[in-house]
């Protein structure tokens, strides 16, 4: 598994005001969308793409078309609010949904909904999630896109606990796939509660209210 952390000042300036508590929904939803987007320039550098040419007014030009078809999975709730910043990048993927539900008590997390295509046979996917925290819930999702046969997977989250990508990394270390996770930030730790300290809080929450 890769982690890449962006270090851009952009990034770091948009996940500054996440953090704020000050921040209202309207606004927070606005700077995840943002934020999402610049995360997904480097999230997509492994994006598959074929050769084609086209004519310019001038000459023959010789470049690039996305292959179809990425496959975006947001993990509801949170992860529906950094949807529409990946989609601006790459509109004609297609979505597919998981919803998953951490207990508070035991941290276990948990499907309660899934809407994805059968075959993911040789299909890169683009897993959705504001906050890797135990890595619990990030961990049943790449099994369950293995499972149907995903060869590559990026997750984009807004920040991770080192604790979360140390779990992590074990978790998926039987999945014989590349496995990226590119985030903004890797902050200092987990709490009792196993929220991300110093975090944002409950993305979830920040989000829908
Ligand atoms: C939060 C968050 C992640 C998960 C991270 O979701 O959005 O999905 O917890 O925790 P983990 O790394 O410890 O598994 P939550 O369960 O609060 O659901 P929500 O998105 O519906 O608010």
């Amino acid at each position: 598994m890769r982690l890449l952390v962006v270090d851009h000042p952009l990034v770091s300036h948009k996940l500054t005001t996440l953090r704020d508590e000050r921040t209202p929904s309207p606004e927070f939803r606005r700077l995840t969308e943002e934020l999402v987007t610049l995360l997904a320039y480097e999230a997509t550098r492994e994006v598959r793409v074929d050769p084609v040419t086209v004519q310019t007014p001038v000459a023959e030009a010789h470049g690039v078309a996305l292959r179809p078809k990425p496959l975006v999975v947001p993990i509801l709730r949170a992860g529906l609010g950094m949807l529409e910043g990946l989609m601006r990048l790459m509109p004609t993927a297609e979505v597919g949904f998981l919803g998953m539900v951490r207990n508070e008590e035991t941290l276990e997390a948990s499907t309660y909904a899934e809407r994805l295509p059968a075959d993911l046979s040789g299909r890169q996917c683009y897993v959705l999630d504001p906050m890797l925290a135990t890595g619990g819930t990030l961990a049943a999702a790449l099994d369950f896109l293995v499972d149907r046969g995903a060869d590559h997977i990026t997750a984009i989250c807004l920040l991770a606990a080192p604790e979360g990508i140390a779990n992590l990394e074990a978790g998926v270390a039987h999945l014989d796939i590349p496995i990226t996770v590119v985030t903004a930030a890797l902050d200092e730790k987990l709490n009792e509660k196993g929220y991300i300290v110093p975090g944002l809080g409950d993305a979830g929450d920040r989000l829908y209210g």
